[in-house]
């Protein structure tokens, strides 16, 4: 898919990843849908950001809320029309063991169901037969074998996000969906974490170092210019260290 004059609703973009995907989808000419829940400020950073190199627009929507995510592709489709791909990208962490019921409730809320009635409202407002793209951004932690049971509700909720995609994917042959699963990436979310832990992050990588949200969005956009790629997860980790 060609990007150039195509419309993408990145959600989460007022930060890191998201940020970057919108920034980078704006450079190959897409017009870009920035939504945001809290950061205002941060959504106008990325609006600002993308109009260097094309147009874009910001739409605001607690994605938790089945209402909110309503309204807003309600104004996109009023402001927009029929939008040509999807960045389920927003999500925050919460720690918790297997026994800790309020991240198992938080956490599908958050990661999970937030992606899957965003994903509806994309479908069901875009029926056109036109080809659509859907990437959804998980984690290492959502990979059969790297979860986190510190983070167990997280990495549980990531892998759920993981078999919505491509299953949407082997389902839907107009609908080119794939995950990306990112490993450390150094974006706001690491705010306030110990440097110990940050160094002992960085080591279990091949690399030695985080990601930068940057190398995460580049994937990203070849997936959405790709149309030979669907029902994949790609993880970029910067590899795994062998001795952890
Ligand atoms: N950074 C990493 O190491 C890493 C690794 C693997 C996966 N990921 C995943 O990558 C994605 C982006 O993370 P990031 O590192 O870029 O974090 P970030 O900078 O904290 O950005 C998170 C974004 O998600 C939005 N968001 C969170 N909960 C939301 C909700 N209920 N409704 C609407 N928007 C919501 C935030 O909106 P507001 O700030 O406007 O409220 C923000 O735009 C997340 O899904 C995360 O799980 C990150």
């Amino acid at each position: 898919m060609d990007l150039a004059n195509k419309k993408i609703l990145v959600t989460g973009a007022s930060s890191g990843i998201g940020q970057a995907i919108a920034i980078a989808a704006a450079t190959k000419g897409a017009t870009v849908l920035i939504h945001y829940r809290k950061n205002k400020v941060g959504a106008h950073e990325t609006l600002a950001a993308v109009k260097k190199f094309s147009s874009g627009a910001i739409f605001q929507a607690d994605l938790t809320n089945e209402n909110q995510i309503q309204k807003m592709f309600d104004a996109i489709a009023k402001q927009n029309g029929a939008i040509d791909a999807l960045v389920n990208n927003a999500g925050e962490v919460v720690g918790g063991d297997f026994f800790n019921n309020a991240a198992w409730h938080e956490q599908f809320e958050n990661i999970f169901f937030s992606a899957v009635h965003t994903t509806q409202q994309f479908l069901q407002q875009n029926r056109v037969a036109k080809l659509k793209k859907i990437i959804s951004v998980g984690s290492i932690y959502g990979n059969l074998g790297t979860g986190n049971a510190d983070y167990f509700a997280y990495s549980t909720a990531k892998a759920a996000l993981a078999q919505m995609t491509v299953t949407l994917a082997q389902t839907n042959p107009r609908v080119l969906a794939n995950l990306i699963a990112p490993g450390y990436t150094l974006t706001p979310l690491w705010d306030g974490v110990s440097t110990a832990i940050k160094k002992s992050c960085i080591n279990k990588t091949l690399i030695k170092r985080f990601i930068t949200p940057e190398e995460v969005a580049h994937v990203a956009v070849a997936l959405l210019e790709n149309d030979a790629i669907t029902g994949q997860v790609i993880t970029i980790d910067g590899g795994r260290s062998p001795q952890l």
